[in-house]
């Protein structure tokens, strides 16, 4: 019989996902390895999907995305950062993360190189082979904050880069990347004639400043494309309504893609994504405020524990200390942690090699809950 499973699958990585065993073992378990919101979807924003729903919301929709968020998400780039963005540059995708593989499968040719800065969102690296690309590692170092350098991303750059992948703020370390760092990106994309795919989907989540789209810099818009989800800024993760924002000749391949392989965003999401947008400045605070309070509470603990280092996370809800004073790697340490203290952490490894020897806490849960894991942790001995 012939192999059942594609030649280019035969070595694909597992994901990291939940451990489902694990939970079984314990009954006090205290998950923080998964980046998914703990606080339900605004009930105004159930309520009206549920309403369009039932007033027939429930079909296929167009297929560049319903036309009121379109002109919802255009509103919104101009409220916020004074953009001004044409209908014809967005595609409404199931999610971001179908809207990065989308980018992928419309940017790439087989062997074209991507760099990512590391450590990233694991995720990454399948989008970008899903599509035949090659997936480059480029450092970033805790001693700079997390923040990229230029030496070590131009040193990474060949004539088979096709894109720098920007995650801002960064998913799993809470760096920020402010106005300079972002000047300095720009400057050696232009430099080297690449495109920058900005991930820019916990845009509420920086602490003590605000985002600013790389593609709002001069030279950037037509070599930016941009995501943007409604999963974390709305906690709608199930939802799973995103977007992408290009020019008008990549929109048009990508929706020809996701033609192919779902047609539409599903309406109802679609519908609740219009809510959230029309609800945003009212809402955010609300959600914004418990994620930055548990960020700063888990700050001060992590300072407080003896094994752990680290310097103060500017956004995101995630934190990355440092477990090198363990002596273990990251593995073993989110291992000895579940073991000890039943505590899920992700191990910094999962995020590509940088994040050896650093784990990651989603701030997902409760404060009460968090403050419980800390606890825990702290009386944790290392030979
Ligand atoms: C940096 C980053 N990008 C993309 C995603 C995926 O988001 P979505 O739910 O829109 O697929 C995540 C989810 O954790 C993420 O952390």
């Amino acid at each position: 019989m012939k192999s059942i499973i594609a030649g280019r699958f035969s070595n694909i990585k597992a994901q990291i996902a939940l451990d489902a065993e694990a939970f079984g073992r314990y009954s006090d378990v205290i998950d923080l390895s998964i980046g998914d919101c703990d606080i339900t979807t605004d009930p105004e924003i159930i309520d009206a999907a549920a309403s369009d729903a039932a007033s027939g919301y429930t079909k296929y929709g167009d297929p560049k995305g319903d036309p009121q968020l379109i002109k919802a998400i255009q509103a919104s780039y101009k409220a916020d950062y004074g953009i001004d963005l044409d209908e014809s540059g967005i595609l409404v995708t199931p999610s971001s993360c179908m809207g990065m593989a989308l980018v992928m499968l419309a940017i790439l040719d087989p062997g074209d190189q991507v760099l990512v800065l590391s450590p990233y969102f694991s995720v990454y690296e399948q989008q970008i082979e899903l599509a035949g690309g090659v997936c480059i590692e480029v450092p970033t170092y805790e001693k700079d904050d997390w923040i990229p350098q230029s030496q070590a991303i131009r040193a990474a750059i060949t004539p088979k880069t096709k894109a720098i992948i920007v995650n801002n703020p960064v998913n799993p370390t809470g760096a920020f990347y402010d106005s300079k760092c972002l000047r300095e990106l720009a400057r050696i994309a232009i430099e080297a004639d690449l495109l920058v795919i900005a991930d820019e989907i916990y845009t509420d989540y920086v602490l003590g400043a605000s985002l600013k789209p790389i593609m709002g810099l001069e030279g950037m818009r037509e070599r930016t494309i941009t995501l943007n989800s409604f999963s974390k800024n709305f906690m709608m993760t199930g939802w799973r309504v995103g977007y992408v924002i290009a020019s008008p000749s990549v929109v048009s391949v990508m929706q020809s893609i996701n033609g192919a392989m779902i047609y539409t965003t599903p309406s109802i999401s679609q519908r609740a994504a219009i809510k959230a947008l029309s609800v945003h400045s009212r809402i955010r605070e609300s959600y914004v405020s418990v994620y930055m309070k548990r960020m700063e509470y888990a700050y001060q603990r992590i300072k407080n524990i003896p094994f752990f280092s680290m310097s103060r996370p500017r956004g995101t809800f995630y934190v990355f200390p440092s477990i090198k004073a363990t002596g273990l790697s990251s593995r073993a340490f989110a291992d000895y942690a579940y073991d000890k203290c039943h505590i899920l952490c992700t191990p910094g490894s999962a995020f590509g090699s940088a994040g050896e020897g650093y784990v990651r806490f989603a701030l997902t849960q409760d404060i009460s809950r968090i403050k419980e894991a800390f606890d825990r942790l702290e009386k944790l001995h290392f030979a």
